[in-house]
């Protein structure tokens, strides 16, 4: 074979090579199998290998392989990486359109962009006539490092850029974030704790420590990724807008976010953030907001920039999920099924939007796991709807001023003996108050027998001053009694008379539900039901014929039949069928008012979470949704609702109060 046509064979291995790796790192959609690709790579390497006059730097070899650095070399950035001004709420963002609208003047049509805001770090790369010249840290946004041959090594990062219907610019910056995703994240640091290495508090720090590497080897070893959304100085290249911009710069093969999205108004940027904030969670990378950029660049030039942020864009951040605080103590609270869970007192702080002045410290196990005392400060964490959690002490901050939790040996409710199961310290006695109290809430709640005006505070007040010891005493409530207590008007006290009443006639599942056996939820709630159709027969069920159930595992199992085998609880399921409770068979065609209708919730709710409301929409055959759209039949507004009701009114869809569909759910 003569020369020439070894490079070109070379060449055209090259390019079936760049085009198989844009399939896989860019578009996640391989075409051939791996073992394909590690055929062309291999008898690439052989060819270059007998032949190194042929090799050129933009090579699929040559990502890995160049030799440590002793320091970075500096690179500056022909036109400056600005950072963004933040916004932190709906009315910020409409101040931010406010103000471009008022410096735009009248009458200029534009659109919006928006995108994602990677948790990542910025670089930005450097192209010549589509070949990849070199790749910078953002530094000081003037001046960055050169990381060059670090980013070589992340594939998605292209060496040479596609054909697409524009040609190539002659130069061109482009700019994005390097990160990790959060599965890589994971499995990189449980192999750095097998080795003994220290882990990376984030996929940020993972992402950054890995890129700021004197030895490429190192980035290499590490699974980095990009995604591409900036222009800086371009010749050659001047799209009329970002959108553009991101269609042109796809098809030359540069990996683009597919979450991004051009808006029309600002009410559809909310709308979008929104979404977003719902999304976050199933993203596999972390973002910790949206950043909102108009669209055209003629009005972008034109609004220019202010020192550091330009005037045409704003990052939009989620409320922080994490925040720092002190324990000030740890108590203990005992649950319905007699659970000690050890409960640490904050000072309070802000976190995921509220103030935060308690959260679980889950059992002993995990305190000790995480080595948390009294007085450490330490991280909490609260994301959407769960319970607020310590996630882990900060053992630099501790001033020698700490206490250990020891687990009380009695319930500090009834000082009854307190055992261990597992991780779990449990008081032995049923009739404990605490016990009683949280299991008349839990009877009293909306999902079980909807007994409305039963609440926490007088469940407690009514344990407390000993007028009912269990749940068959609810039954025999009377006006007097209730209008006697604290707080208590003879028409609140009729009305929960009335409620009381009105709950008698369950179905078997609420019924079953509402007994608060341990380990049955609504779902195990629902099977047994459907299975065994009474308590009499439900509580002669042997384990095996339980576990022969789909649905029910053997931990289930146990705690049904032990619940029934204590006598004081078959002594209270008597007592609340004597009180008159009779359990009716579900009509089919009844408890299905909602069927068929879709549902999206937005603003905050009072009566309850959005789980507990999504869940109370599905029970009557509803469905729930997150985003408004002409397939929406209701949007229940809660307070403050902006966006989404806003959106719902555009589109013609009913918008009802949380009492409105409270009406529905409660026809069944
Ligand atoms: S645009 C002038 N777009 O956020 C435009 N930035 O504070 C500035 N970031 O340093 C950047 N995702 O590291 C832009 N889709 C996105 C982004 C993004 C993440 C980061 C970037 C920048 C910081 C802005």
């Amino acid at each position: 074979m003569n020369d020439e046509k070894i490079r070109q064979q070379i060449e055209k291995l090259r390019e079936d090579i760049n085009y198989h790796n844009h399939r896989y790192y860019v578009l996640d959609d391989p075409e051939i199998p791996d073992s394909e690709y590690d055929r062309l790579f291999r008898e690439l390497e052989k060819l270059e290998e007998e032949h190194p006059e042929f090799v050129t730097p933009d090579s699929p070899t040559r990502r890995v392989g160049a030799a440590p650095l002793k320091e970075f070399s500096k690179i500056t950035h022909a036109t400056p990486l600005l950072s963004l001004a933040d916004a932190f709420s709906e009315e910020e963002v409409r101040e931010f359109d406010e103000r471009v609208k008022k410096l735009s003047g009248t009458g200029h049509q534009f659109t919006y962009i928006v995108e994602p805001k990677i948790d990542g770090l910025a670089v930005n790369l450097l192209y010549e006539n589509g070949k990849f010249l070199n790749g910078a840290t953002r530094g000081d946004g003037f001046t960055g490092e050169d990381v060059t041959q670090n980013l070589k090594t992340i594939k998605s990062v292209i060496l040479r850029m596609m054909k697409g219907s524009k040609p190539h610019p002659s130069r061109i910056e482009i700019r994005g974030e390097v990160y990790m995703s959060k599965k890589d994240f994971n499995s990189l640091n449980m192999e750095r704790e097998k080795n003994g290495e220290p882990v990376f508090a984030n996929p940020r720090n993972a992402a950054a420590g890995s890129i700021r590497q004197l030895d490429p080897k190192i980035t290499a070893s590490r699974p980095l990724n990009i995604f591409l959304y900036g222009l800086g100085s371009s010749k050659g290249f001047e799209p009329a807008t970002q959108e553009e911009f991101f269609k042109t710069i796809k098809q030359w093969g540069f990996r683009t976010n597919p979450e991004v999205r051009v808006c029309y108004s600002i009410s559809d940027v909310i709308n979008y953030f929104n979404r977003l904030g719902e999304k976050r969670k199933s993203l596999d990378y972390e973002i910790d907001g949206m950043v909102v950029k108009v669209n055209e660049f003629s009005l972008q030039r034109e609004l220019g920039e202010r020192t550091r942020s330009p005037r045409w864009a704003i990052a939009v951040k989620f409320e922080p999920e994490e925040a720092v605080t002190v324990i000030e103590d740890i108590s203990v609270q005992v649950g319905r099924t007699g659970i000690l869970t050890p409960v640490a007192k904050l000072s309070p702080v802000r976190v995921g939007g509220v103030e935060v002045g308690r959260a679980t410290l889950h059992n002993i196990d995990e305190i000790e796991r995480k080595d948390v005392h009294i007085g450490d400060t330490v991280i909490v964490r609260r994301a959407g709807d769960v319970i607020p959690e310590v996630v882990k002490p900060i053992p630099e901050k501790r001033t020698g001023d700490l206490r250990k939790f020891i687990m009380p040996e009695e319930c500090p409710v009834c000082s009854a003996p307190v055992t261990r199961e597992g991780a779990y310290h449990r008081c032995t006695n049923i009739s404990c108050p605490a016990q009683i109290k949280e299991g008349m809430k839990h009877f009293a709640s909306r999902l079980a027998m909807d007994i409305e005006g039963l609440g926490d505070k007088l469940v407690d007040q009514l344990v407390d001053k000993g007028i009912v010891s269990d749940l068959g005493d609810i039954y025999r409530l009377d006006n007097e009694t209730l209008s006697g207590l604290e707080r208590m008007g003879d028409k609140s006290a009729s009305n929960i008379i009335e409620a009381i009443e009105k709950s008698k006639h369950p179905s078997f599942e609420r019924f079953l539900y509402a007994l608060g056996i341990r380990l049955v939820g609504e779902y195990v709630a629902k099977i047994l039901a459907k299975r065994f159709r009474s308590i009499e027969k439900l509580s002669h069920a042997a384990e095996e014929e339980l576990l022969s159930i789909e649905g029910v595992g053997p931990e289930v199992a146990a705690s049904v039949v032990k619940f029934f085998k204590i006598n004081e609880n078959m002594n209270v399921v008597r007592k609340l069928l004597s009180a008159g409770i009779k359990i009716v068979e579900p009509d089919e065609n009844v408890s299905a008012v909602l069927e068929g209708k879709t549902f999206v919730f937005t603003g905050a709710l009072k009566k309850f979470t959005r789980d507990e409301a999504k869940r109370l929409a599905e029970h009557s055959g509803g469905h729930v949704a997150s985003s408004v759209s002409s397939r929406t039949d209701f949007v229940v507004a809660g307070e403050d609702a902006g966006s989404k009701a806003d959106k719902a009114k555009q589109l013609g869809v009913k918008v009802i109060s949380e009492e409105e569909f409270i009406k529905m759910v409660e026809k069944e």
